[in-house]
């Protein structure tokens, strides 16, 4: 696959699945844009890319700021002339793991101003861009959590649903402009994530690990490779569409 030339911005580049999406975007000779609250471990992802002799730049980005999202996004269109793919990917888990009722106010609001209402603030500001273009390829990073149900995780879930939504809605919008939108959808994935649900957790891994048919959890390298195949122009007909990639779980 060639992607020389294309500008992907990717948030939450700077660890787990979107770390592994940047560095497969650049070894398919993108121009990666690392967005992520956490600059430093942006540099991280973009001192491995230039290490690899890829093209990236580190961009500090709150998904919760509008303001933020929207400058940053203009100043990339500023300096590289475009976006053409963008990557929604930053996301948090619950703090704990509560049923619906005992659920905390706090985890609620963290979860769904991240997870959800920052994929909203994404797309708003990245598809006036794509709009100008007459082009753009979007991937939201939603969850098998957002296609079925999952216990003790009620904010994650309603987070991931309403990704799954999104993708649907702006998808069907602006189709007509040749701007595609198309969400991933992983079940557990050796990531910082899941390794903080076990360190809250001992032996959930092992609890988990019988629900997945092939008996592993996924690694991070295998999510990117969906990633880049949906937003790529291999799958320019494609729109509005979830991959699934679970090792059989939902089955
Ligand atoms: N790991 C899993 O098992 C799993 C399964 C299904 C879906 N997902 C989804 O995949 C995505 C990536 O998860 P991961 O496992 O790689 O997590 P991770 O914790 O390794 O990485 C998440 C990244 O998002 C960044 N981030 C957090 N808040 C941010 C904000 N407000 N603005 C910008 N960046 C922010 C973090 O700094 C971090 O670099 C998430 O949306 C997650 O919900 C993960």
């Amino acid at each position: 696959m060639n992607l020389d030339g294309k500008v992907v911005v990717i948030t939450g580049g700077g660890s787990g699945i979107g770390a592994a999406s940047c560095l497969l975007f650049a070894q398919h000779g993108a121009n990666v844009i690392v967005a992520d609250i956490d600059v430093k471990s942006a540099q991280k992802t973009v001192a491995q890319i230039i290490a690899q002799k890829g093209i990236a730049q580190a961009v500090k980005m709150d998904v919760t700021d509008y303001a933020n999202v929207e400058n940053a996004l203009d100043s990339i269109v500023t300096a590289y002339g475009k976006i053409d793919i963008m990557v929604n990917n930053a996301g948090i888990m619950n703090s704990q793991r509560a049923p619906t009722a005992q659920h905390t106010f706090e985890d609620w609001d963290r979860v769904i101003a991240i997870n959800q209402t920052g994929v909203f603030y994404c797309l708003r500001a990245v598809l006036k861009h794509m709009m100008d273009q007459g082009s753009g390829s979007i991937v939201n990073i939603a969850s098998l959590a957002g296609l079925k149900a999952s216990g003790h995780n009620l904010a994650y879930s309603a987070s991931k649903f309403a990704v799954v939504g999104m993708t649907k809605s702006a998808a069907m919008e602006y189709a007509p402009y040749d701007i595609r939108v198309n969400a991933v959808c992983p079940s557990y994935t050796q990531t910082p994530m899941l390794d903080s649900v076990v360190e809250k957790q001992p032996g959930i891994d092992k609890k988990l690990l019988r629900y997945v048919p092939m008996s592993r959890f996924a690694e991070a390298e295998e999510i990117a490779e969906a990633v880049i195949w949906i937003a790529s122009d291999q799958t320019k007909f494609i729109t509005g569409q979830t991959i699934t990639i679970d090792g059989g779980l939902s089955l």
